[in-house]
């Protein structure tokens, strides 16, 4: 039992931040946060712009794409940390501007960075349950409410957007959403968390040097798991938080460069979107190609880690 992607869409807000953007309004430079971070530039959404509108479009037009309407999806699920309302999620808002007719199921899962891939976890299990036909997963943030402009060590570090991915339920364990792992260690809570009053709390230091070992590793693991090596991936698709780190990384694995997809430059790090935009990005311009076999390994606040491999 597993699944097959029909269809996927993407939504980047208007604005760009570029660099030179901060120069002018921080006590920072081009040169320190493409060194560190490997950023050029991030998308901010306008204010009264919000998580579910950003959402809602990815899904328009991954439904646009697989040629369904929203009735025809009998399950939405969001990963989001960056919702304005706490109730009801983001899923719920986004079947309602989409204007379902009929009763589905949607929910939202928070993950922080490692939230998408627990999206296509829940999604897994119920495909290999064949509980529903249709199901459609969204990463969506808006990082921008979090930023503190008087904070240079966080401010410039993410961005924001939306994708949206649709499988179908497919008798065939080799495409869709082949496998996942999914992990949490509550105990490193102080390295990056959400304040009160909205703002990110990060050690950077802290958190890239767990970030070089545990998205290796949940890369590592599932190859094992799926029985495969390096060889049989057509494209990694870190998590895309510091290019330093998806370099790191790949060097551990033993990926050569050209199979990493990267879009920390032109996205920054969107958090749990972050992964479904870099595969939109690949696939709307020829990079990734059907049939091929994707490997994103992801890490963020909880820590929470994981990957998944996905045949588009
Ligand atoms: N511009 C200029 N200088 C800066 C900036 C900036 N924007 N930010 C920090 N600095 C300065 C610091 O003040 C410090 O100066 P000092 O030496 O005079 O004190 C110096 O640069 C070095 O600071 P570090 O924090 O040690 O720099 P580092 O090389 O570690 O890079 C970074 C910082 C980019 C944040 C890195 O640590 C990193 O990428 N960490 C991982 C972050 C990450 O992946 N977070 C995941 C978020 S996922 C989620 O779930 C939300």
């Amino acid at each position: 039992m597993g699944s097959r992607l029909v269809g996927y869409g993407s939504y980047l807000p208007e604005k760009i931040m570029t660099n030179q953007d901060f120069e002018k309004i921080m006590d920072t430079t081009d040169e320190w946060i493409v060194q560190r971070t490997g950023m050029r530039e991030r998308h901010f959404a306008a204010e009264n712009e919000t998580v579910a509108d950003m959402a809602t479009i990815a899904a328009q037009r991954a439904l646009t794409a697989a040629g369904l309407t929203v009735d025809d999806i009998d399950m939405v699920i969001v990963a989001t940390t960056s919702p304005e309302l706490d109730f009801p999620s983001v899923g719920v808002q986004v079947l309602g501007q989409l204007g379902a007719t009929r009763d589905q199921p949607a929910f939202d899962v928070r993950g922080a960075c490692t939230g998408y891939i627990y999206g296509l976890h829940c999604a897994r299990a119920f495909f290999s349950t064949a509980m529903h036909r249709r199901i459609m997963i969204i990463g969506v943030e808006k990082m921008s409410r979090f930023l503190d402009m008087n904070d240079r060590s966080t401010a410039v570090l993410f961005g924001d957007g939306a994708g949206a991915l649709i499988f179908e339920h497919s008798t065939s364990s080799y495409s869709g959403i082949i496998d996942t792992v999914v992990m949490a260690d509550g105990k490193c809570f102080d390295m990056l968390h959400g304040s009160p009053d909205h703002k990110i709390i990060m050690n950077g230091p802290e958190t890239y040097k767990k970030a070089v070992t545990l998205m290796p590793g949940a890369a590592q693991y599932i190859m094992d798991h799926a029985g495969i090596t390096a060889e049989n991936v057509d494209w990694i698709i870190p998590h895309q938080a510091n290019l330093r780190i998806i370099q790191s990384g790949a060097s551990r694995l033993g990926f050569p460069l050209e199979k990493i997809l990267v879009t920390v430059d032109k996205h920054a790090n969107t958090s749990g979107a972050s992964g479904v935009l870099a595969m939109a990005y690949g696939m709307d311009n020829g990079i990734i190609k059907q049939g091929q076999l994707i490997l994103y390994p992801a890490f963020g606040s909880g820590l929470t880690w994981g990957a998944s491999l996905i045949r588009v």
